[in-house]
């Protein structure tokens, strides 16, 4: 009828949750109960809250409203199609002056214990430098073996380094790595928030397109005893 996932976290006292109940069980308190039982093991499992994404507009939006959850953020899920980039023009992006910054490349087996990898995985970072400094700084993770799809974590450029260009640039470095080193690599994911316009036009520039929207919602966990 319905299943609940909670995904514990390692270090926080937040955690990740996933509720689905199947379509014909719907709209008879299944979801209710779900999240009823969900809630009291966080709380044997001490943490203070968890966080559900659900599809915008979807039931899952009504129901998270209805139970007075507190919206967090709207994150855009960005897709690009490396096949539909020209090499030429990253290249003509990554060669523009940027002085007194300076682009590194690393590239190292993903350490075990992350929640986004699993073994075998490699993690490919671009950062900008300004002296000794990372300044703004992207970070992909590529599938080991022939999977075709790489996922990108972005930190966009410091406060103080903001409207230099530096996000572009680095991304198109990254896109150009991904060409020549990862030719299995066609296509590229990332999450931006709804509310990060600077970093949506940018990764709108390089042609990633909105694949779908999620919101994020967050459930307070009381310790036991508290209202
Ligand atoms: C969201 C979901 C888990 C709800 O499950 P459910 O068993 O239908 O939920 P309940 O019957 O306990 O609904 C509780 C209340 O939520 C609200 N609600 C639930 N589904 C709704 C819908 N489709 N439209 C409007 N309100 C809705 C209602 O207020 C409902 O109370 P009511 O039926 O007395 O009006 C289910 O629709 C689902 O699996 N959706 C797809 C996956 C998803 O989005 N999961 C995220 C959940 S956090």
């Amino acid at each position: 009828m319905g299943l609940a996932v909670l995904r514990l976290p390692s270090a926080t006292a937040t955690g990740r949750a996933h509720v689905h109940v199947h379509p014909a069980h719907r709209r008879r308190g299944v979801g209710e109960a779900l999240v009823t039982a969900l809630t009291a093991q966080a709380r044997v499992h001490g943490l203070r809250g968890v966080i559900v994404a659900v599809p915008v507009g979807g039931t899952g939006d009504a129901f998270c409203l209805r139970r007075g959850l507190r919206r967090l953020r709207t994150l855009h899920h960005l897709l690009l199609s490396l096949r539909d980039v020209h090499p030429g023009w990253l290249d003509e992006m990554v060669a523009v002056e940027h002085p007194g910054y300076r682009l590194t490349t690393t590239a190292r087996v993903a350490p075990p214990g992350r929640a986004d990898t699993v073994p075998g995985d490699v993690l490919l970072t671009v950062a900008a430098e300004h002296g000794r400094k990372v300044v703004g700084c992207t970070e992909v993770v590529v599938p080991g073996g022939d999977g075709p799809r790489a996922t990108q974590h972005d930190r966009p450029s410091a406060d103080d380094h903001h409207g230099l260009g530096l996000d572009l640039w680095v991304k198109a470095m990254m896109l150009r790595l991904l060409y020549d080193d990862y030719p299995q690599v066609t296509q590229v994911v990332t999450d931006t928030a709804g509310n990060d316009a600077a970093l949506l036009d940018v990764n709108r520039r390089l042609g990633f397109r909105l694949h779908r929207r999620t919101n994020e919602y967050r459930l307070d966990v009381r310790p036991e005893g508290r209202p």
